[in-house]
C-alpha cells in the first residue's frame, strides 16, 4: 500500500490509473478506523481496480465546542489496518494541503443540510460537502463507498453529486453494529462502561420503533412519542436531540408512513453525541 500526503501526486496517481481504464474505489473517512469503515473498504475492494482510502480529521465540519482536537488519531493502526483489507493508497493529507492560506471556498446543500443533526452542528454538512468535494476532485473515484450509519450524510453527498454533475457512483454500505446491538463509531470510545452499557438504549429504542412501524398498528406520531419515552428511561441519556420517524429523502418528519420510513436518533449519554438510524420499509 501506497501512503500519498500530496493531493496533487494523487491526482497524478489518480490520472495515470483512469488513462489506463482503471476503476477508482474511494473510501473517504476521519479514521481511528474499524469494522464498520473496514466494510466499505472491502466492497470497495471487491468492485473496483483501485481502493483509496482518505484519512483526514477536517477542522471544517467541527464546531467550536466539538472534538476536533481530542478526536481520535492512530495512523500506525490505520495503516495496518487498511493493508490488511488490501487498499493500494492511503491518502492522508496535511491541513495546509488542503486548507492552505488564502482558501476560501465552501460548498452549502441547502435544506438538507440544516435538518436533523444540521440543526444541532451548524456549518457541519457544509464542511462535509466542502471536504468531500475537494476529495472527490483529488481521488477522481469511479464510485465512493459511504455508511448508512450516518445516514444524512449520505443523503447530502447524492444531492452534492447529483447538484454538481460529479460523475461518481454513490454506493451506501450498511450499518456495522457491535454484538450488542451499538452502531460502530470512533466516538465509542469516549464512553465510559456505565455509559458504554446505557448507549444500548438507542439500538433498543430502534429496534421496538420499527416493529411498530412494521406492524402498521401505530402511527408514527405515536411511534415518536414511545421512542422518547423510552430514551427517557435511560439515567445516562444527557439529552435527546431527536427521535422520530422521517422521510429518508427529505428528512422531514413523517405525517403517514411512505415506503420507505427513516427511524433516526440523536443522543448525548455524558458528553459524548451518538447517532443512529434504521430504514424500515
Ligand atoms: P468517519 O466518521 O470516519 O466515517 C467514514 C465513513 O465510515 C462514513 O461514510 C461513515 O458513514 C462510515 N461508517 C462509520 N461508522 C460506520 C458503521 N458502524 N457501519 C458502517 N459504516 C460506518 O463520516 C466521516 O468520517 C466524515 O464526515 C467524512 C465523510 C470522511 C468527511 O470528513
Amino acid at each position: 500500500m501506497e501512503t500519498i500526503r500530496i493531493p496533487r501526486i494523487m491526482q497524478a496517481t489518480a490520472k495515470a490509473a483512469l488513462c489506463k481504464g482503471k476503476t477508482i474505489g474511494l473510501v473517504p473517512t476521519m479514521g481511528a478506523l474499524h469494522k464498520g469503515h473496514m466494510s466499505l473498504v472491502r466492497r470497495a475492494r471487491s468492485e473496483n481496480d483501485i481502493v483509496v482510502v482518505s484519512v483526514f480529521v477536517n477542522p471544517l465540519q467541527f464546531g467550536p465546542n466539538e472534538d476536533f482536537d481530542r478526536y481520535p488519531r492512530d495512523i500506525e493502526r490505520d495503516k495496518e489496518l487498511l493493508q490488511h483489507e488490501g487498499a493500494d493508497i492511503l491518502l492522508v493529507p496535511e491541513l495546509k494541503g488542503m486548507y492552505p492560506e488564502g482558501y476560501a471556498t465552501r460548498i452549502t446543500v441547502q435544506g438538507l443540510s440544516e435538518k436533523l443533526c444540521g440543526a444541532f452542528r451548524p456549518g457541519h454538512f457544509a464542511g462535509v460537502a466542502t471536504v468531500v468535494a475537494k476529495i472527490f476532485n483529488i481521488v477522481k473515484p469511479t464510485r465512493t463507498y459511504f455508511g448508512q450509519k450516518d445516514f444524512q450524510q449520505t443523503v447530502v453527498i447524492k444531492r452534492l453529486i447529483e447538484d454538481l454533475n460529479m460523475d461518481i457512483e454513490l454506493v451506501i454500505g450498511q450499518t456495522v453494529r457491535e454484538s450488542d446491538g451499538l452502531a460502530m463509531s470512533s466516538r465509542n470510545m469516549y464512553l465510559t462502561a456505565p455509559e458504554r452499557k446505557a448507549a444500548l438504549i438507542i439500538y433498543k429504542t430502534l429496534t421496538e420503533a420499527s416493529k411498530m412501524v412494521k406492524s402498521g398498528a401505530s402511527r408514527p406520531e405515536e411511534v415518536r412519542s414511545h421512542m422518547h419515552a423510552l430514551l427517557k428511561t435511560e439515567p445516562l441519556v444527557a439529552e435527546i436531540q431527536y427521535a422520530g420517524v422521517y422521510d429518508p429523502e427529505t428528512l422531514d418528519d413523517l405525517i403517514e408512513y411512505k415506503k420507505r420510513n427513516l427511524l433516526a436518533i440523536a443522543i448525548k449519554i455524558g458528553s459524548t453525541r451518538l447517532i443512529d438510524n434504521m430504514i424500515v420499509e
